[in-house]
């Protein structure tokens, strides 16, 4: 049998054990690329010093991820009181990962998450998978914006990893809509 692994990704932080990097991070989705090994990840990952435009964009990023983790939150409930297992799961994924990078961007402005506040979904799959899909593309052309202007490095390759990640939610609401 294989040998397993510790592996921690560079995007949220997260450790893993593995024989290999999942093609996904379980916790926010990054691609296997940004996984290394626990030996050599380096302790200020999410500790640097933020220029202006970055903080703005981080804080508008952390605006962001709150209010998609809520909408995620009502809609897998409504789903889940529904009987519907397959909403459920989907929402509830979602709404981990983009707790996850809420998460990731506090470490970088070195704050608290901030608790969530209550968004309002809809009773119906489809509305909230049209929803959703807009909440990611929007989201998308945020990051991308964002990878694009920050002069600091780490969090062009973090805002790059983000915009993978939600065009990955996107297909999946794409998928549910087709
Ligand atoms: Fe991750
Ligand atoms: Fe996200």
């Amino acid at each position: 049998m294989a040998k397993v692994k510790v592996f921690r990704c560079r995007i949220c932080g997260d450790p893993y054990i593995g024989v290999e990097p999942p093609a996904r991070c379980p916790f926010c989705g990054a691609l296997a690329e940004y996984f290394v090994l626990a030996e050599d990840w380096n302790p200020n990952e999410f500790n640097m010093e933020l220029s202006d435009i970055a903080r703005q964009d981080l804080e508008a990023a952390l605006k962001l991820e709150l209010d998609n983790t809520a909408f995620y939150s009502c809609a897998l409930n409504v789903a889940k009181e529904g009987g519907d297992e397959y909403g459920f799961a989907k929402f509830k994924a979602l709404m981990k990962v983009e707790r996850e990078h809420a998460s990731a961007i506090s470490k970088f402005l070195k704050i608290d998450k901030p608790p969530l506040e209550t968004v309002p979904c809809s009773d119906d799959f489809k509305t909230n998978t049209q929803e959703g899909w807009e909440r990611e593309d929007r989201a998308i052309k945020a990051y991308a914006k964002f990878r694009d202007e920050v002069p600091e490095g780490r969090l062009k390759e973090f805002f790059g990893a983000l915009v993978e990640i939600e065009t990955d939610h996107l297909d999946l609401h794409a998928e549910n809509l087709g």
